[in-house]
């Protein structure tokens, strides 16, 4: 029996900050490796520990205990790091504060070259932090390109520093186009070097990920769809050649859902509490949801939502396009979420176009979207990529069909019901075009009379077991195949 000793880095960790699905997995993997049992893993217990940055935003709420000050060198000469501990939920958290992070600001900033001296002088302390508490990590296990920079030095501290010997390292992709572009000073001033991998595209030598790609043990996208995507031109974004070359440490492992924290019997933010053996209670939610935004409470009109940032990637175009072309039928839909101006202002559009069923709340609100997946019956998810996902997978868990592109993660965790009928969870479309999104939005109206049909789809996405425990344990594996 042995402890694997893993550290953690990543800029977000709910509950204490959360600005998109980073903050999730930051919060919950951790937690989940700790209650590993050895029966489980096959004899190792997880000594994760977690490291985030000490963001301003934090300084208000929580007042973490001081460890110690140590010195991060720069070209400018040493800056000073602030170590402090906190337990978030059982996990031992340090948090680097100190340097570029006495500056009042928010958690990411438009400028990268702000957020790129902040992060590489997080990744760098990290590292330090490690040596200062004699703490020798088996695995270095960091997210996306903010915490990438600790896998690159990792790899040049090695050839000298001893301490880091045993260290082997992941890097976890939960979104591919943010590479840390933009942060090429900051290179310069921690006196980072180039890398000089003649594999990596020149434009890409001096940003984070791409550089922890190349010298990372392993490459962990957050679906096995995903890992495969991005070894394609297409999702790639330019890097597809040379992730090709790595394609042997290149793996996926979907992420998990909070899965106390997502149940519809005992989430206290619904009007009424279901299970799937209650499910005829459902509805009940669904005419509340009706009269709170002056919808008519018909349960036989099917109720679409979309639940989403208002992005590009998320495809919410192609949703409202389709709602309109389908407006000669008997749907109502609530879109909620905020973003891109010109995607807010569409949603607005199609709410005056459709005054009597399209709502469209412009805003961020976490309880609403609960109600919402606990009245609704379809969730729109018409992503151009998604590494992962996670609001598909509350929409299964609280009785809602997803309809969604098939990629990424949306493909991993969603069955489509015309391509099994028995054991469907929800709707697949393949290229995104308003013309594919359309045939499916159709499919799910035509299925929808079907209630014995509709309530088997139901129950076989409520039932789904997307616990963290089956993510954290592939993540065991591969911890245990990297240490021998
Ligand atoms: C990013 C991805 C999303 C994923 C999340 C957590 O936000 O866009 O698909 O679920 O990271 O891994």
């Amino acid at each position: 029996m042995k402890t694997i000793k893993v550290m953690f880095l990543v800029s977000e960790a709910d509950p204490l900050v959360k600005v998109g699905g980073l903050g999730d997995v930051g919060g919950s993997l951790p937690q989940t490796l700790r209650m590993l049992s050895p029966e489980m893993t096959g004899g190792d217990t997880l000594d994760a520990r977690l490291v985030i940055p000490f963001h301003s935003a934090l300084r208000k709420k929580i007042t973490p205990t001081h460890l110690f000050d140590f010195e991060v060198p720069s070209k400018d000469g040493s800056l000073l790091a602030q170590a402090y501990q906190y337990d978030l939920n059982g996990v031992p958290t340090y948090l680097i504060g100190g340097g570029p992070f006495l500056d009042d600001g928010p958690i990411y900033n438009s400028d990268t070259n702000i957020d790129g001296v902040k992060f590489f002088f997080f990744s760098l302390a990290a590292l330090g932090l490690a040596k200062k508490l004699e703490w020798q990590p088996d695995i270095l296990h960091a997210n996306d390109w903010h915490t990438a920079l600790a896998v690159y030095a990792l790899k040049l501290i090695q050839q000298t520093d001893p301490f880091f010997s045993g260290t082997r390292s992941i890097l976890s992709v939960h979104n591919l186009p943010f590479m840390g572009a933009g942060t090429e000073a900051a290179f310069d001033f921690f006196n980072m070097p180039a890398s000089q991998d003649p594999l990596l595209p020149w434009w890409a030598k001096k940003f984070p990920l791409p550089l922890a790609m190349q010298t990372a043990d392993r490459i962990i996208a957050v679906s096995s769809t995903y890992a495969k995507e991005i070894l394609t031109p297409d999702y790639g974004c330019g890097l597809e050649t040379f992730l090709q070359s790595r394609h042997e440490s290149v793996m996926g492992i979907v992420n998990g859902l909070d899965m106390s924290a997502w149940d519809p019997a005992t989430d206290v933010n619904l009007p009424v509490n279901f299970s799937v053996t209650t499910l005829k209670k459902r509805v009940q939610n669904k005419q509340a949801l009706a009269q709170e935004f002056s919808l008519n409470p018909d349960p036989s009109i099917p109720l679409l939502i979309l639940i989403s940032r208002m992005d590009q990637q998320k495809g919410v175009d192609l949703a409202l396009e389709s709602m309109n072309e389908l407006a000669g039928q008997n749907w109502q839909a609530i879109l909620l979420g905020t973003g891109d101006p010109r995607l807010e202002a569409a949603c607005r559009a199609l709410e005056t176009t459709l005054p009597d069923r399209v709502r469209a709340a412009i805003r961020f609100d976490a309880k609403l979207s609960r109600r919402m997946y606990a009245g609704a019956d379809v969730l729109l998810m018409p992503s151009r990529y998604e590494p992962c996902g996670l609001a598909q997978m509350m929409a299964m868990r609280y009785g809602c069909l997803p309809l969604a592109r098939a990629t990424g993660g949306l493909q991993d965790t969603i069955v489509d019901v015309s391509e099994s009928p028995r054991n469907g969870t929800g709707f697949l479309f393949k290229p995104a075009t308003t013309v594919a999104f359309s045939e499916t939005l159709q499919r799910a109206l035509d299925l929808f009379p079907d209630k014995k049909h509709w309530t088997a789809v139901q129950k076989n996405g409520m039932t789904q077991d997307f616990s963290w425990q089956k993510s954290a344990l592939q993540y065991v594996q591969v911890y245990q195949e990297l240490l021998g």
